[in-house]
């Protein structure tokens, strides 16, 4: 089976094909990271009408790429949500209109099933059962995953999650969107030393998140320095290498109860703060230590793309799931 896989949900147009016989036999993407640079974050308008500019094109590519035709594809997945819904409503309704032109079936897919199983698509995927954190701009979870469909959220951000407070940390730092990379990048110059940002919610059980008391805590250490006119460059450094620390080290923790919570030894790590290097260098020592094993995505399948959609809508294809001709699904809060 070949399945076109479509992702629009925020600010990615990401097309791939899944053949159940080759593996992944193509995928593209297109960033509107540039265009919505110049406004400091995502403006959906924009977004919607880029996925329908750039979305058609990138299909016919990927499909150039894997030596195919339209007449060679099985069946279409689509993310359906959560995300912007007018971005998703681009997706869907291209989705189930090819699908129906084509007469084959179509399945709208959860993004963040997606993230969870993008390790999937690498050489060496994670066998079932494993623990997942889930780290992009909007969800901050650590899941118990028993196979497909089998999910137990063991816990997550009481309100921000992790990217968001990297995307609002950079602002506050007068960095460039996306936060999470400019941020990773300044803090390497900083001293870990000088500033020490708190670890939310790791002075009680449970394996809950909260992020938005760092933000505070940013502003007010970069308040503080400014009043002292010592905000220069290696100041700036300091603080986004303390607020880097406090997420990961946040993160560490919170991973380390849940793999002894659950008894496993295989931890997948994926959403777009899962590209993090110092997140991913601690949970190296910490996996050597306990004789576990970590799984990403390959880089660009950290961030969002189509192939985790196309992966994840043939699984849920093969166990007989579709749409109902004509009903596309755009759900931009679906838990
Ligand atoms: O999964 P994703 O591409 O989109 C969502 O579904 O949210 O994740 C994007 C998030 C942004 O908040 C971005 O700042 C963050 O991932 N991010 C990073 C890094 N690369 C991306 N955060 C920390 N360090 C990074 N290297
Ligand atoms: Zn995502």
């Amino acid at each position: 089976m070949r399945v076109l896989g479509i992702e629009t949900s925020c600010d990615e147009t990401g097309v791939a094909v899944y053949d159940t016989e080759r593996g992944l036999a193509a995928d593209a993407l297109h960033s509107q990271i540039a265009m919505h640079a110049e406004y400091g974050g995502v403006v959906p308008e924009l977004a919607s009408r880029d996925h329908t500019r750039r979305l058609l094109p990138l299909i016919g590519r990927v499909l150039d790429e894997a030596g195919l035709c339209r007449a060679d594809l099985d069946a279409i997945a689509y993310t359906a949500g959560p995300g912007l819904v007018g971005a998703l409503m681009v997706g869907a309704s291209t989705a189930h209109g090819l699908a129906r032109a084509l007469d084959i079936p179509v399945l709208g897919v959860h993004h963040m099933e997606g993230h969870l199983l993008a390790p999937m698509l690498e050489a060496s995927p994670p066998a079932f059962p494993f623990v997942a954190l889930l780290v992009s701009g909007g969800h901050t979870q650590l899941v118990e995953v028993a196979g497909l469909g089998r999910y137990r959220l063991l816990g997550e951000s009481v309100d921000d999650a992790a990217g968001e407070a990297f995307d609002k940390a950079a602002k506050m730092l007068g960095l460039d969107y996306p936060g999470g990379p400019a941020v990773a990048r300044l803090a390497e110059d900083g001293d870990p030393a000088r500033l020490r940002f708190p670890r939310p919610m790791t002075d009680r059980p449970g394996l809950d998140f909260s992020f938005s008391g760092l933000k505070t805590h940013t502003l007010t250490a970069i308040r503080r320095l400014e009043a002292d006119g010592a905000l220069d460059q290696a100041a700036r450094a300091d603080v986004a290498r303390a607020f880097e620390e406090a997420v990961v080290d946040t993160l560490v923790i919170k991973c380390r109860r849940a793999l002894d919570a659950t008894g496993l030894k295989r931890l997948v790590v994926a959403g777009g703060v899962s590209a993090n290097v110092r997140l991913r260098d601690r949970l190296a020592r910490e996996a050597d230590k306990r004789a576990a094993t970590v799984y990403y995505p390959r880089g660009r399948f950290c961030t969002d793309n189509g192939a985790m959609i196309a992966y994840v809508g043939t699984q849920r294809l093969l166990a007989g799931e579709r749409d109902t001709l004509g009903e596309m699904k755009a759900v931009p809060r679906w838990p």
